[in-house]
């Protein structure tokens, strides 16, 4: 159902306090051809009432004709920022941009947010960033993942279905989404909710077995029959199983880049109003699945690029994969039982 100007506004002006707006800030906002006119509208009225100074910058879509898929996440590499020093120089002036066309990792963009800029994106339907519009508690809920996470030297994961996957950590950051932009150069996403990182290069090793009704994104698609793959020294080195596993492998494949098999990255989700079943309610162009990443005691995993977490692999090919029911230990602590998220003690 579609939801009013005055609850987007209202969302809007709440992510923006979060993200700690001051009246007189210049925001600049990025549209692009899929940017949804309520949103952007929305967020010029909200930017107004609060008094912040806005500009839109509107860039064209780049990769089209390369990427398989519609969807905005299924292709990654250049940007419309790569080489764009006009564009460059105008978000390194401004306090706040926000992302209503996904941009997408680049070098650029970190050089952007290392001037300070904050980069929120939010490109999800008006509905679905008002069901799930962020809140302080969801900041402390992340952030104390997020330092267990950081302290963390091995993850484990299992399932009944037969996943057993040891990722050694320590040698990347712990990136956190909870929705909204607090801290000088911080990126994140509207809506998310959950923790991440990387394993140590070339060291994640064992199986996965993605079972009936696990999500791959950008298929946004539910597996039907079980799927195994097989993790070797950071590699999946066998995707094995039905049909499921015949469309993993030829998408995958069609990029010819063996870093397209590298482990991505690893964590579990934290958002208690993101639901696992959404995705099967949507045409798969009209969202880029927010809820399948972020609904609480998921175990998402995804293969591809590092570059994100500081490591030079830029794989354009990136598969999110959220699972259900499976058991996320942390040195011997299980964090999350049977995708159950085991409360933590605020001050733990
Ligand atoms: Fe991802």
């Amino acid at each position: 159902m579609a939801v009013s100007d005055t609850q987007m506004i209202d969302a809007w002006k709440q992510v923006l306090t979060l993200s700690k707006l001051q009246a007189g800030d210049i925001v600049t906002l990025l549209t692009s051809d899929g940017t949804h006119p309520q949103t952007l509208r929305t967020a010029l009225v909200a930017l107004g009432q609060l008094g912040a100074r806005a500009n839109r910058l509107e860039l064209p879509p780049v990769n089209g004709e390369k990427s398989l898929s519609r969807d905005p996440l299924a292709y990654l590499g250049t940007t419309p920022l790569s080489g764009n020093r006009a564009a460059i120089a105008a978000l390194k002036e401004s306090d706040l941009v926000l992302d209503l066309m996904t941009l997408l990792f680049s070098p650029e963009q970190l050089d952007i947010l290392k001037s300070g800029t904050r980069i929120l994106l939010a490109v999800e339907p008006p509905e679905i960033l008002a069901r799930l519009v962020p809140t302080e508690a969801d900041r402390a809920r992340v952030n104390r993942a997020a330092a267990r996470l950081e302290r963390a030297r091995e993850m484990h994961v299992t399932s009944a279905a037969g996943t057993d996957l040891r990722c050694p950590l320590g040698d990347y950051p712990v990136i956190q989404e909870y929705g909204f932009v607090d801290q000088p150069g911080r990126w994140d996403h509207w809506p998310s909710g959950f923790v991440v990182t990387w394993a140590n290069e070339g060291q994640a090793n064992g199986t996965v077995v993605l079972d009936r009704g696990d999500i791959l994104l950008p298929q946004k698609c539910y597996v039907q029959a079980p799927v195994r793959l097989t993790v070797r020294e950071g590699y999946v080195t066998a995707i094995e199983g039905g049909l499921d596993a015949d469309l993993l492998r030829d998408y995958m494949d069609a990029f010819d880049d063996p870093e397209s098999y590298a482990l991505s990255h690893v964590g579990w989700g934290l958002q208690k109003r993101a639901r696992w079943s959404t995705l099967a309610l949507y045409d798969r162009e009209a969202t880029i699945g927010m809820d399948a990443r972020a609904f609480e005691g998921n175990f998402l995993w995804s293969t591809g690029p590092n570059n994100e977490a500081g490591g030079d692999r830029t794989a354009a090919c990136h598969i999110d994969i959220p699972m259900r029911g499976c058991t996320v230990r942390l040195d011997g602590e299980t964090l999350v039982r049977d995708g159950r998220v085991l409360e933590q003690e605020p001050d733990a």
